[in-house]
């Protein structure tokens, strides 16, 4: 792959745009990996009270949810997961998908985006069109530390013919602001709101995040179909819960839907 034709990481650049930030993380950038979450799964960093990250210009084999494939050109996206080890015994991180993509939407108005928007559990849109994907997997604790990755993909600038099928359609940060940020400017920013919403999620809870959330929520009152469950349910997105637990008013009453593995559509 020519990795001349691109803006590629820059360990300093992130830095700088982590400002004050920067010790509580260690950053691993790479040209090419299959995908960063795998990396991270196969290969945990130690725990040394940082949060690690490794981010990737390309990934060969980058993974969305319900296994789907999130596609890769040079320059197209940023690409890249962070470990966050929580408390030994505590359950589930329910919420973390909601808080990490809080953290894009915040990171993304700082950068000037307007009309930025989430879909329950973890999408980020603009306007309507999907801008940016999270993927979390757990790290079971197996004698250490239990742990998340938090992958996230961020469209910067999509082929002409990238084709990515997605039922609200996507966009870029092209599209959105004209000039994208670099991808070491766009994953300080991120790294720096997700350390934040972390700090205030593990000391209390999503409740202290909702209110941001459902701020945002692409669906707050709207007509909405959740597929993937064995039966299909149909009504209006009331938003989340304390748990991050999506409320449904459906024909029988509020119906809360916990599975992350569902897909949220406008009915
Ligand atoms: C989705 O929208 O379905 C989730 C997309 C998550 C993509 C990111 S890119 C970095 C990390 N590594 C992967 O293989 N996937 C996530």
């Amino acid at each position: 792959m020519d990795h001349s034709a691109y803006e590629a990481l820059d360990g300093a650049e992130v830095a700088a745009a982590l400002g004050g930030d920067a010790a509580g993380f260690s950053v691993v950038l790479l040209q090419e990996c299959d995908s960063t979450n795998s990396r991270l799964l196969a290969d945990p960093p130690p725990d040394d009270g940082r949060v690690h990250v490794l981010a990737a210009d390309v990934q060969t084999a980058g993974r969305g949810r319900r296994g789907r494939v999130w596609q890769s050109w040079p320059g197209a996206s940023l690409t890249f997961s962070a470990l966050w080890r929580f408390e030994p015994g505590a359950p589930v991180p329910a919420g973390l998908s909601l808080v990490a993509g809080l953290a894009v939407a915040r990171a993304l108005e700082d950068l000037g985006v307007e009309g930025v928007q989430l879909k329950w559990p973890n999408d980020v849109l603009v306007h309507g069109h999907k801008l940016a994907g999270i993927l979390i997997e757990l790290l079971p604790g197996r004698g250490r530390t239990p742990a998340a990755v938090i992958g996230i993909g961020i469209n910067r600038r999509l082929p002409p013919d990238a084709g990515v099928d997605y039922p609200t359609g996507v966009t870029d940060l092209a599209a959105c602001l004209g000039q994208p940020p670099s991808p070491s400017r766009l994953l300080g920013v991120v790294l720096a709101h997700l350390n934040c919403l972390l700090d205030i999620y593990a000391a209390a809870g999503f409740g202290a995040l909702r209110g941001a959330w459902q701020q945002r929520n692409a669906f707050a009152d709207l007509p909405v179909r959740i597929l993937g469950e064995a039966e299909e349910l149909a009504g209006t997105c009331l938003g989340v819960d304390e748990d991050g637990a999506l409320l449904l008013q459906a024909a029988d009453g509020v119906r809360r839907v916990l599975s992350g593995d569902v897909s949220l559509r406008m009915a």
